[in-house]
Formats: structure tokens, C-alpha cells, sequence
């Protein structure tokens, strides 16, 4: 039996694979429930609060909408509405947030900054995305995963494109659970050295392999599943011409998801642009999962939830 009540998501790292695994399980039980319209009351009277100093769809809405079907509050906290927007630091950000409320989840730029809400504050906190990780999608990938295959171990997930939040949270995500990683980006593009090196000490303990390559075609080589994410992230804005040159050879099209198993999952986290990353023909065929993936947001983030505030 796993205890993760008052833990905080900053990093997969930081949760085992029983955890994680934990987290899987309760999310598939609470999709079905919601499903056959059972109520569940489990977070009666708890709010959480969602800071974002980021712009979010999915993320905003699944939590919201999570938090109030398990019967809870969720707060959007704009960070250029908080005083944090005019100086106010983190630390006391996160003292008089701990008086007010039983849980905080934040999307914002440095991952330091989210550490520092953890330290200082005496409630969990939650990673809604940094420039480094994006840990509840990583979930909810898992849990797609997961659903279509029936198990994650010795599965091979490949990754094509830039080596960013969403690359190290699905790397770190697939060592765990011993899925093997192949990772194709650009020279300059790759995922930052450190999480590699973290990756593969837990991806060796689990028989699984983490590969970084340049060439797409070697990645997505009999893979079970083709992820691919933006090639200008949010904060990247003013890089955008340089990126589309970087990666135009990295696009996720027909040609591409020839080389992976016939029943390749398409996943990608969303927002996507069409023609860019990935072609209309890859992203709305036969083999895309990516509605499903974003609808997992929210049942494993509710998951999450139960198992931390519950
Ligand atoms: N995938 C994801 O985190 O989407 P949003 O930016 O819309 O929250
Ligand atoms: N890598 C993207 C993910 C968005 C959900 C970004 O950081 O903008």
C-alpha cells in the first residue's frame, strides 16, 4: 500500500514507481466512475489553488473541473493579478497561500520557483508545467498508454522533436514503469544532460534503455507509441524562425509512422499546430489517441488529487 498524503509533484523523480503506478490505477477507476455516473464526494470542503504564469487550456480545466467533482473548490490564481505579479515573493506567497488553502498547483517558468512554493509552504504542491517538467502530463500518457496496450513495460515509446518539459516528464515517466525511450532532436535540441543521466539510472533498474539520436526513422523504429510536442514552447516565442528551420526534418508525418508498429499510438500533449510537428493526417488518423490523452488529464490529475489530499 502506497501513502503519498501530503506529497508534492514537482518532479516523476521523486515518486517511485509503486507511486506512480498508484496514481495509474486510481485514474482508470475514477474515469469508470465517472462514466457510470457515480458521485464521489472524497475532497468535500478542500480547495486548491491554480496559479498560472503560463497560458493553459487543458491544464486549467481539467484541475477545475477535477476538484469540483470530487466534490472540492479550485481557485484560478492569475500570477499577474497576485501581488507575485508586482514583487511579492515566493516565499511569503507560499506562507499565506498554506493559511487559505489545502493544495496549490502552479505553471510557471523556472522550476526553482516551484521548489521554492514547496519549501516554504506546508501544503503539497503540484508542477502544472515548468520550462523543465511537465509531470501530470506524463501521467495522463502513461494512463493512455496504459489503457490502449494493457501494460507499459518493455513497451517502446519514441519521441521525435525538441527535448523539452514534456520530454523529460515522458522520459523519467517511461524509465519508471520500464517502457524503453527513444528520443530523436536536433544538435542543440537534445534533453538536458542531468535528467538524461537520472533517467537511465532508474530506466537500468527497470531493464528498459533511454536512446537520444538524431535520425528520426531510428526512433520511431518498431515503436509502440509516437509522441511529439511544439517546436517553440511557451517563452520561446522570440525563437520561433530559428526552430522551424532546426526541425524541419523532425515532423511526425505518414512517411515517419511507416517505420513504427502497425498499431502505433499517436500522443501528443496538446496545443498542436497542424503541418508543422505533425500532419493532419497523422494527428486526426486512425492511430491518434490525443483526445483520450487530454481526457486522462483529468481523471489521473483527480487521482492524483484523492491520493494526496483524500
Ligand atoms: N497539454 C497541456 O498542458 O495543455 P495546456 O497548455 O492547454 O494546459
Ligand atoms: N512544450 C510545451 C507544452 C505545452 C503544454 C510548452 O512548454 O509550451
Amino acid at each position: 500500500e502506497v501513502n503519498v498524503k501530503g506529497k508534492s509533484l514537482l518532479t516523476l523523480l521523486d515518486w517511485s514507481k509503486e507511486e506512480i503506478e498508484a496514481v495509474l490505477q486510481k485514474g482508470v477507476e475514477l474515469k469508470k466512475e465517472r462514466k457510470e455516473g457515480e458521485l464521489n464526494t472524497s475532497l468535500n470542503g478542500q480547495t486548491l489553488g491554480l496559479i498560472f504564469e503560463k497560458s493553459s487550456t487543458r491544464t486549467r480545466v481539467s484541475f477545475e473541473a477535477g476538484m469540483m467533482q470530487l466534490g472540492g473548490n479550485a481557485l484560478y490564481l492569475n500570477g499577474q493579478d497576485l501581488q507575485i505579479g508586482r514583487g511579492e515573493s515566493i516565499h511569503d506567497t507560499a506562507k499565506v497561500l498554506s493559511e487559505f488553502i489545502d493544495a496549490i498547483m502552479i505553471r510557471t517558468f523556472e522550476h526553482s520557483k516551484v521548489e521554492e512554493l514547496a519549501k516554504y509552504g506546508s501544503i503539497p504542491v503540484i508542477n502544472g508545467l515548468t520550462d523543465e517538467f511537465h509531470p501530470c502530463q506524463a501521467l495522463a500518457d502513461l494512463m493512455t498508454i496504459y489503457e490502449e496496450k494493457g501494460t507499459l513495460k518493455g513497451l517502446k515509446v519514441a519521441y521525435i522533436g525538441d527535448g523539452n518539459n514534456v520530454a523529460h516528464s515522458l522520459m523519467i515517466a517511461c524509465a519508471k514503469v520500464g517502457a524503453h525511450f527513444s528520443i530523436a532532436c536536433p544538435k542543440g535540441y537534445e534533453p538536458k544532460e542531468w535528467i538524461v543521466n537520472e533517467a537511465r539510472k532508474i530506466a537500468e533498474q527497470q531493464d528498459a534503455n533511454i536512446n537520444i539520436v538524431e535520425n528520426p526513422v531510428e526512433a520511431v523504429q518498431d515503436s509502440d507509441a509516437v509522441y511529439t510536442d511544439v517546436w517553440t514552447s511557451m517563452g520561446q516565442e522570440a525563437e520561433n524562425d530559428i526552430r522551424l528551420k532546426a526541425f524541419s526534418n523532425y515532423q511526425v508525418n505518414d512517411e515517419l509512422v511507416k517505420h513504427a508498429k502497425d498499431d502505433y499510438l499517436f500522443l501528443h500533449c496538446l496545443p498542436a499546430h497542424r503541418e508543422e510537428e505533425v500532419t493532419a493526417s497523422v494527428i486526426d488518423g486512425d492511430n491518434s489517441y490525443v483526445f483520450q490523452q487530454a481526457g486522462n488529464r483529468m481523471h489521473v490529475q483527480k487521482a492524483l488529487l484523492q491520493l494526496i489530499l483524500g
